[in-house]
């Protein structure tokens, strides 16, 4: 299955991102616990150079935990600070807290060398659509926080969320967009439901999800589903919809119903905390 999806106004919103990194000490990048790599844009890691770099594994809930420690060790043994988050959850705020003042003690230390005492860390969210970013934002800085608005020297029109004394996060987040190189990446991303549900096969996509199924948490479909594992995934996707009662008018089975019944539970977690994707053996 090849899945190609390339937004036009890519080029802009890049543009608009390598502004808006000028004025920030730290990048908080989201990427999805479920595909740790393929949810995010490499890119990044030029236009963002000299900047402090936290990578929060968002979702985490539905992801892995096993797999989410695998994650975070191979992103920290490449010099990020690494932290795993639900962003709808308040209580997991204060961990990211603490590994932001982490990830910007060498710039306070710095700032506190040349008698700057007090400057509020100034960080940025950046990731692709529907990783959380808004949600990330919204939990994060919650009610209690200012909009401390525009500053001399500032572009205009900028504004910040002062989340606590020392930090201050730019209120409109940066999208990237995912790289297509790796056909893989498609799939991944639209098993997770981050690529628009019309330019998609489902069922084909369906058939691709019980392949990686199969293959990275074997007993899993039958737990769920009933289904006899050994078969092909064709015939899988026929078991689901006969146990399911996807069936159209006329008695026939209806192939469409089952594979999005598929998608949405494990997009929902009902198949169990699931981690598509491991890290390389030669990353
Ligand atoms: P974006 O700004 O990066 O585009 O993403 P946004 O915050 O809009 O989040 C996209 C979807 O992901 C939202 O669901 C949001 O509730 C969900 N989400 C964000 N963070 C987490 C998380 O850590 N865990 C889980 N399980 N979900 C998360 P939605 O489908 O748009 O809305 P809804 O159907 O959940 O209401």
């Amino acid at each position: 299955m090849y899945v190609q999806w390339y937004p036009g106004h890519m080029t802009k919103a890049k543009r608009q991102m390598q502004e808006d990194l000028k004025l920030i000490d730290l990048i908080i990048e989201l990427t999805d616990a479920r595909i740790p790599l393929s949810s995010r844009n490499p890119d990044l890691d030029e236009m963002g150079k000299n900047k402090a770099r936290l990578i929060l594994l968002n979702k985490a809930d539905l992801a892995d935990d096993a797999k989410t420690a695998v994650w975070t060790d191979f992103f920290q043994k490449k010099g990020y600070f690494v932290v795993k988050a639900d962003a709808r959850e308040k209580k997991n705020m204060k961990a990211i807290t603490q590994v932001i003042a982490e990830a910007c003690k060498e710039k306070t230390e710095r700032d506190r060398r040349r008698g700057i005492l007090n400057r509020p860390v100034r960080a940025m969210i950046v990731g692709i659509p529907n990783v959380g970013k808004s949600t990330f934002i919204n939990t994060y800085a919650g009610k209690a926080c200012t909009k401390t608005g525009n500053k001399p020297g500032v572009t205009k029109g900028k504004q910040w969320i002062r989340l606590n004394k020392n930090v201050e996060l730019l209120d409109t987040p940066g999208v990237l967009w995912p790289k297509f190189e790796d056909p893989r990446v498609g799939v991944y991303l639209a098993c997770i439901g981050s690529i628009r549900e019309e330019i998609l096969n489902t069922q084909e996509l369906s058939l691709e999800l019980i392949e990686l199924l199969q293959k990275l948490y074997p007993g899993v479909l039958q737990a769920r589903y009933g289904v006899t594992e050994e078969n092909e995934a064709p015939k899988l996707l026929l078991q689901i919809a006969e146990n399911r009662n996807c069936i159209k008018r006329g008695e026939e089975l209806d192939y469409g119903r089952a594979a999005a019944l598929l998608l949405e539970e494990f997009r929902n977690g009902k198949l169990g905390k699931i981690t598509l994707e491991i890290p390389k053996q030669e990353a």
